[in-house]
């Protein structure tokens, strides 16, 4: 199964994702976390991602479309994938496309999760998120066992460096800008499954996967 997860900054995307990637034992690919992981790593992709992350801008097409193109076609990803953050640009969902076409393939679903703005920049105060593993909670819908210690690794949860209210609204423009026409592009295509996000995140998940069935 190959999913697609679009949604706003803080729509659940990620969450989401990795509750499916659990039951449906396949991998969820965050061009985000693999960024922050490159930034953690001090690597060129990391120091040059990080300069558009903290203004809330995306990073450049060209320094994610190949670097996603190479991950989908390797071993782990033959039976299916789950793509969160990506694409986000009609750019970066045609040169999708044309990969999927050269492998013969093709995208089974895109979900978008719907939530207002007013809600997002909320939430987003509330996430907090582990920087060593990537794990993701909130501090009223999501807590952790122990308060302030993420559950997987038990390293100390933060916020995110672009959750600071300003950037949250200047991704959120960016979002309606360039990548909320994803939603007409993938209409078209007849894979677009549409899901209200401010529901609790037991209910939408529950509400994916029969969906999906
Ligand atoms: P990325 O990491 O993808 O950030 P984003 O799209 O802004 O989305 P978020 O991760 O902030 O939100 P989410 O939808 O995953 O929500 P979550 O599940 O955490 O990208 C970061 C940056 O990297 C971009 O700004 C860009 O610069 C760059 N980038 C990445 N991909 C790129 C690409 N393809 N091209 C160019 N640049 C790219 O949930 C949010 C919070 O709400 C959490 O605390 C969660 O616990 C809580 N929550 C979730 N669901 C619910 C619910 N139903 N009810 C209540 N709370 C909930
Ligand atoms: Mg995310």
């Amino acid at each position: 199964m190959k999913i697609i997860m679009l949604g706003a900054p803080g729509a659940g995307k990620g969450t989401q994702a990795a509750k499916l990637a659990e039951k449906y034992q396949i991998p969820h690919i965050s061009t985000g976390d693999i960024f922050r992981a490159n930034i953690k790593q001090q690597t060129e992709l990391g120091k040059k991602a990080k300069s558009y992350m903290d203004q809330g801008l995306l990073v450049p097409d060209e320094l994610v479309v190949d670097l996603v193109v190479d991950r989908l076609r390797a071993e782990d990803c033959k039976n299916g994938y789950i793509l969160d953050g990506f694409p986000r640009t009609i750019p970066q969902a045609q040169s999708l496309d044309r990969a999927l076409d050269e492998d013969g393939t093709k995208i089974d679903y895109a979900i978008d999760i719907e939530v207002p703005d007013e809600n997002i920049v909320n939430r987003m105060s509330g996430r907090r998120t582990c920087p060593d593993c990537g794990a993701t909670y909130h501090m009223v819908h999501m807590p952790t066992k122990v308060e302030g210690i993420c559950d997987v690794c038990g390293k100390e949860i933060v916020l995110r460096d672009d959750d600071q209210p300003e950037t949250v609204q200047k991704r959120l423009d960016v979002y309606h800008e360039q990548t909320s026409p994803l939603i007409e592009y993938y209409q078209a295509k007849k894979v677009l499954k549409e899901i209200d996000g401010t529901k609790e995140i037991e209910e939408i998940f529950q509400s994916l996967v029969e969906m999906m069935q």
